[in-house]
């Protein structure tokens, strides 16, 4: 994601519509969206675009810190325009998302937690390979109720290899 972007960000975070029915509510400015770029700690997101460059959604990573053992787990969220749901473009982002981050960065899982009712989300999880571990119990604060949410992974030894990256790019 580019600064240029940020306003189109703001906006999708800004519509319920976009973010889908299984996001919490958020508002965000477009001053928050730019901290947010400037902070590599916090959530890093990507843009997903299609090949004729328009933007349809986004994809990010960030890190869940475990206190104490210092260990720094990774977590993944995504959204697409509701335009373009129910084509494909959800998985593909996220196997490339899953190769890039194997590729680049010395860790050993991946995680995403997504709404039990959310089937489409689940669907795309378990098309990248990811394993449902169980049940985040009354997790997420969403529409005025709290939600059980499903809590996925995979693991670096089941991603074995990539699927859409390759390790020598020409
Ligand atoms: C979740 C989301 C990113 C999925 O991406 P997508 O591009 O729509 O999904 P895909 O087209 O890649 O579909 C992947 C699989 O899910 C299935 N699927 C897609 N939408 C579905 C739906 N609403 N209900 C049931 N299955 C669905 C597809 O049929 C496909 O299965 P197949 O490979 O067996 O044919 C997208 O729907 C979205 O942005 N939703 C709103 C935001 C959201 O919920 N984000 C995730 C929060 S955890």
């Amino acid at each position: 994601m580019e600064k240029e972007d940020l306003p189109l960000f703001a906006e999708w975070v800004n519509k319920p519509e976009v973010f889908g029915e299984y996001n919490p509510l958020h508002q965000m400015s477009k001053t928050e969206a730019e901290k947010m770029l400037e902070n590599p700690s916090d959530l890093q997101p990507f843009i997903i675009e299609k090949k004729d460059k328009s933007k349809i959604g986004f994809i990010a990573h960030f890190h869940v810190l475990h206190f104490g053992t210092g260990t720094k787990q990774l977590e993944i969220g995504y959204t697409l325009v509701p335009s373009e749901r129910g084509k494909g473009y959800g998985a593909e982002a996220l196997e490339i998302m899953v190769d890039y981050l194997f590729l680049s960065r010395d860790i050993m899982r991946i995680q995403a937690q997504t709404d039990q009712r959310n089937i489409a989300s689940q669907k795309v999880l378990e098309k990248a390979g990811f394993k449902k571990e169980g049940t985040l119990r009354k997790n997420f604060f969403m529409r005025g109720e709290w939600t059980d949410d499903y809590i996925y992974s995979i693991l670096r030894e089941e991603w074995k290899e990539p699927k859409i990256l390759t390790k020598n790019p020409e």
